[in-house]
């Protein structure tokens, strides 16, 4: 019970990595927020966990809809104690295929929609005197692939992001620190093998690229995200944490 009382936000946290991270948050005690554009799924989530997690719909791409999220939040809860940016949105396409629309789809999502996330959550916090912010990156913010370029722009950005923003948050006693996964068994991995010729083949194909022979399971990258959410952390201060099987230890 290492977050009892604690009240935490997940943007993302309907599916995979995102609702891992909010059951575990709530065994650890806490009070969850699902911020997620999929309502539906948010809601049916919460209403299952009880207790006193509730959902709101959020597309984290739009600063209106995110300063009213927090105005409500703030409303029912007062400053947050955690907030994760998990929401994520890839794209598999060569530089020069990638239109303008995808492009500021991606990055609008997985850079722009945390830092409006900060802007608008964190201030309370910094009035407090403390707060964990957990931004979760990915393996393609630190090293590169093919078919990235939007997507690895975007996760690239977040990993500096945070280390700026910690620099910026160093003095008031809120924390950021960012998660870098691996190849995680998510509905997010899962559409990506769908656009492969071959799928099984694409699946073996992303368990050889984990040193340790086998795809991560989103549970494994919720206990990270609960590392620095919960005190243990507390001398972490922008802090890259690679969850991956070995991948960046290549
Ligand atoms: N699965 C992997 O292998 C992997 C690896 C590295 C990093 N990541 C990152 O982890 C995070 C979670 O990925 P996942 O695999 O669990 O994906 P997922 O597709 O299973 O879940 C993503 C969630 O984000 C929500 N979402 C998407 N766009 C949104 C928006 N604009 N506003 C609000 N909510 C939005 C979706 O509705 C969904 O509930 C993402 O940031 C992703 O880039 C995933």
């Amino acid at each position: 019970m290492r977050l009892t009382g604690m009240k935490c936000a997940v943007t993302g946290g309907a599916s995979g990595i995102g609702a891992a991270t909010v059951k575990r948050f709530a065994a650890e005690g806490a009070q969850v927020c699902i911020l997620d554009r999929d309502v539906a799924a948010a809601q049916t989530l919460a209403e299952k966990m009880g207790g006193d997690h509730f959902a709101l719909e959020l597309d984290v791409r739009f600063e209106a809809a995110v300063e009213q999220a927090a105005a409500s939040v703030y409303t029912r809860w007062g400053p947050l104690d955690v907030l994760v940016n998990n929401a994520g949105s890839e794209l598999n396409k060569t530089y020069n295929e990638t239109t303008v629309e995808e492009w500021d789809k991606v990055l609008d999502t997985d850079l722009k929609g945390p830092w409006l996330l900060c802007k608008h959550f964190v201030p309370p916090m910094v009035e407090r005197g403390s707060g964990s912010v957990i931004n979760i990156s990915s393996l393609n913010g630190l090293v590169g692939f093919p078919l990235s370029t939007a997507y690895g722009s975007a996760k690239g950005g977040l990993v500096v992001f945070t280390r700026d923003m910690a620099i910026e948050l160093a003095t008031t006693g809120v924390r950021i620190n960012c998660v870098c996964p691996g190849v995680i068994e998510t509905p997010m991995m899962e559409r990506w093998t769908d656009l492969m010729p071959d799928k099984d083949e694409a699946k073996a194909m992303l368990r050889g690229v984990m040193p340790i022979g086998r795809m991560g399971a989103a549970e494994e990258v919720a206990g990270a995200v609960l590392f620095f959410a919960s005190p243990d952390s507390s001398l972490c201060q922008g802090s890259v944490l690679c969850v991956d099987g070995g991948f960046t230890a290549q």
